[in-house]
């Protein structure tokens, strides 16, 4: 028998194992945003750890960093033949609002042939197809037909702050003839999607303070600005009747969609009606003259994400508040730096901020955005092998989420990244109830299987 065909077939007999170890992994609340979960998320990386060390790597070891540690492993055995890194991340978001969660986040349910849990999808299940493709060529074949390096960071959901001085520290160990980051979804079911294109990412609070305690709106209301208001006036301004950005220099560096791509996109099954209900949204919203996919993909946006201040409890209080603040996030596309954004953001706040109110704004995270050089060879190479798993054709997607080591990697090393992933649209990552589809699990299994075997018959 062929030896690919091995594999597959220990795939096969063993999936039910390969997602049991899953489970137990997800047990783990690796929650990197709240420091009570630090212990957590130091576990998640040494579960992880034995877990490959019991798949004959030639080196697996713990990296601490400033904040949680990433896990890295190596399988060096393929003399000649192309290197692999390999990405993910072992954190997970917060899990609440824990009232919603139909199981428990982190008491791992397996219901209508799927995984619920908190991380199954975003982003343990991903890397635990590779973790499963690389033991399945061990334990048949003897050893991987590539070399391959796995590094797993614990930082990703919070931004990834200390991942350039990871990456810098380790360069030589993280040296590759190719990048695969495996942390994205798939155009739809059944539909395997190799995603050649992500959005960045630029991040900031800011607060709007007025009087220096909150004042009766009897006495004081109409003599003082209030920062309620004085915020509301301001966020307002962040956006022109359609739909754009209105931010002095937003769109400077924006590389224009191309025609071939806004026909390629357009080319794409997708069911714009079925894609508003699951938003329950009633009605789609968006820059003037650019698609639901091209809006999401390849255009930038703002957000405000989060806004507080003045008198949130049961009925009416008369009250002028004292402060007020809002989380304003901006998706970026190429060629937006986050520092020039969040820069050009601060400065129109100061503009437009009335007077009598003090404005501090404070830049959170970021991540630059990636186009993916889809000429190289590796991006036919992956297709192929995603579809010889699926038996379809692979298409290309971009996604408008954010992954801030792709440009990172991507950048220092000149490689390409390949951004593979076995995620659904709607597996609520982030939210309550996230699941991951179980077929789609083994069919990860399955392309990482055969991306591996098709590497190997490339030029190093
Ligand atoms: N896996 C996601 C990135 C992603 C989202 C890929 C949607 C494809 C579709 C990743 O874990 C994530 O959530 N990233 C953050 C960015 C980070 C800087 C906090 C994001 O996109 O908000
Ligand atoms: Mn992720
Ligand atoms: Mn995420």
């Amino acid at each position: 028998m062929p030896a690919m065909q091995n594999v597959i077939d220990f795939i096969d007999t063993h999936r039910r194992r390969f997602v049991d170890e899953l489970v137990a992994w997800v047990r783990i609340p690796s929650v990197s945003s709240d420091p009570a979960h630090a212990q957590d998320v130091r576990r998640s990386a040494e579960h992880l750890a034995t877990e490959l060390r019991g798949l004959g790597a030639g080196r697996v070891e713990i990296w601490p960093t400033a904040g949680h540690p990433a896990v890295f492993g190596e399988w060096r055995q393929a003399h000649g033949k192309p290197t692999l890194l390999v990405y993910g991340h072992h954190d997970v978001q917060p899990v609440d609002p824990l009232g919603e969660w139909i199981s428990p986040p982190f008491e791992p349910a397996q219901r209508e042939g799927r995984l619920w849990g908190r991380g199954v999808v975003d982003d343990k299940g991903q890397v635990h197809i590779h973790a499963k493709a690389i033991e399945s060529f061990v334990k048949t074949v003897g050893k991987l037909p590539i070399n391959l390096k796995l590094i797993v960071e614990g930082e990703e959901e919070i931004g990834s702050v200390n991942l350039d001085a990871l990456l810098h520290d380790h360069a030589a160990d993280l040296a590759s003839d190719f990048v695969c980051v495996s942390d994205t979804a798939m155009f739809g079911r059944g539909l395997p999607s190799l995603c050649v294109g992500l959005r960045g990412l630029s991040y900031v609070e800011l607060f709007v303070e007025g009087p220096s305690l909150d004042l009766h709106s009897g006495s004081f209301g109409g003599a003082v600005m209030n920062p309620v208001n004085a915020l509301a006036k301001m966020i307002a301004s962040l956006h022109d009747e359609g739909g754009r950005v209105a931010v002095a220099g937003f769109y400077d560096d924006v590389v224009a969609l191309g025609d071939a791509e806004r026909k390629q996109i357009a080319s794409l099954p997708f069911d714009e009606q079925s894609w508003l209900r699951s938003t329950g949204a009633p009605a789609t919203w968006g820059e003037e003259g650019y698609s639901t996919l091209e809006r999401t993909w390849a255009r930038p946006t703002l957000d405000c994400c989060g806004i507080g201040g003045g008198f949130q409890g049961e009925g009416a209080k008369t009250i002028i508040p004292a402060r007020a603040s809002a989380k304003i996030s901006c998706r970026l596309v190429p060629n937006q730096e986050p520092n020039d954004i969040a820069r050009k953001l601060t400065e129109h706040l100061r503009r437009v901020a009335p007077p009598g109110v003090r404005v501090r704004i404070e830049t959170l995270h970021g991540a630059r955005p990636y186009l993916a050089p889809t000429d190289h060879p590796v991006y036919g190479v992956a297709q192929r092998a995603f579809s010889k798993a699926f038996g379809k054709p692979t298409v290309f997607i971009r996604e408008g989420g954010s992954i801030p080591f792709v440009r990172t990697i991507a950048d220092a090393t000149g490689k390409p990244c390949l951004l593979m992933g076995f995620g659904q649209p709607d597996e609520n990552a982030h939210a309550p109830n996230e699941w991951l589809d179980l077929d789609n699990y083994l069919l990860g299994i399955k392309s990482a299987a055969y991306l591996y075997d098709e590497i190997a018959t490339m030029a190093p």
